[in-house]
């Protein structure tokens, strides 16, 4: 196999299609991005108020292709200078899965060099170290996107400790219904975010779940029935309804619990670092929140640039490269696997 170790530079070609982002990259020493080319679904997944899986697959295979092509054109690089290919394996949707792996093992093939399958999550978690080159594990990283809620203890790079995550709804996912019952368009996150800063947030006292005590676990399913109570509850007494207020409410209850359970975890691992990851880190509520508290507790404070935080391949490149250092390769048998961890 081709690829030979010790090269001044590498070059991956990285893949992501675990949702409804089309999206490929090219990576330079897995820091440096020389193309990031995202094709979103969201316009055709909104007329359903949410992802169809099938039609995101078929998406998928109209788009892989000339996301690729423009990967490389952009970057300025031809395919055969690749030296491995990174591509998400889960979790996911998997038949959108498939669409990624599928094209990752048969470039992988034909030009002879590594498969890197990357686990998603993970690549949430590494769009930190592209965002800031100096960024180093150990450190905690809240993560929070559609699809997941963990609260990770980076130890090393690859090396993974869940201290805490969702017991029922993800965090993204509890916005996305919220704002479907308030009539809002998806996905629900952004508009929420948008709509919070018109609102009260002291308006309705929405609970904050804490779960057991010295839990760092998280719950927002209660949250989300408490909201469509309020809802229902005023369109019975015919009272109105300001949804600038309900989503500013709705909004800072999820904060708060998020905040302190982050604050909580940096402290019982005595890092100094505490980093943001994932499609909700683009909130500007959440991202408020931790700067004022972290500066307050004395950490510093790390996200993404909104680019880097939903879902695209550089953040995937990114974590293919650092397990490819570490000699974490895939063989040409990979598969999807729709509910994959993140382990140690
Ligand atoms: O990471 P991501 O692109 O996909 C998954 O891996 O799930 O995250 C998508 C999620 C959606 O639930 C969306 O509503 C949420 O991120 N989101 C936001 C914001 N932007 C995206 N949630 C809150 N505020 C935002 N500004
Ligand atoms: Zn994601």
């Amino acid at each position: 196999m081709k690829s030979p170790k010790n090269k001044e530079y590498y070059l991956t070609l990285s893949i992501e299609t675990s949702c409804d982002e089309t999206s490929a990259a090219v990576l330079k020493n897995g820091r440096e991005v020389l193309s990031n080319i995202v094709s979103t679904q969201i316009d055709i997944h909104k007329k359903f108020g949410g992802v169809v899986p099938e039609v995101a697959s078929r998406k998928h295979v109209e788009n892989i292709d000339i996301v690729i092509e423009e990967a490389l054109s952009g970057a300025k690089i031809n395919l055969k200078e690749i030296d491995h290919i990174g591509v998400t394996y889960g979790p996911g949707l998997v038949g959108a899965l498939l669409v990624g792996i599928s094209s990752a093992k048969a470039m992988a093939y034909a030009l002879d060099i590594p498969l890197v399958g990357v686990n998603h999550i993970e690549g949430h978690i590494c769009a930190n170290y592209i965002e800031d080159k100096n960024l180093k594990p150990p450190f905690l990283c809240l993560v929070v996107s559609g699809g997941h809620t963990h609260l990770v203890h980076v130890k090393d790079y690859g090396i993974y400790d869940i201290l805490g995550q969702t017991r029922d709804d993800a965090v993204g996912e509890a916005f996305d219904k919220v704002a479907r019952a308030l009539g809002l368009s998806y996905p629900g996150g952004p508009v929420i975010d948008m709509l919070s800063k018109k609102g009260n947030k002291a308006a309705i006292h929405f609970p904050r779940i804490y779960l057991d005590e010295g839990s760092l676990d998280f719950s927002f399913s209660g949250l989300k029935s408490s909201v469509l109570n309020y809802l229902n509850s005023q369109r019975q007494k015919e009272l109105p309804i300001k949804v600038e207020d309900v989503a500013a409410s709705f909004q800072e209850a999820v904060i708060k619990v998020l905040v302190d359970k982050t604050i909580k975890a940096a402290k019982q691992t005595k890092v100094d670092t505490i980093v943001l990851a994932g499609g909700v880190a683009a909130n500007s509520g959440l991202r408020e929140a931790l700067l004022q508290e972290t500066k307050k507790e004395k950490f510093h404070f790390k996200y993404p640039s909104l680019k880097l935080c939903t879902d695209n391949a550089a953040m995937i490149g990114c974590a293919a490269f650092y397990n490819y250092q570490q000699g974490k390769i895939s063989d040409l048998y990979l598969n999807a696997v729709p509910n994959l961890k993140l382990g140690k």
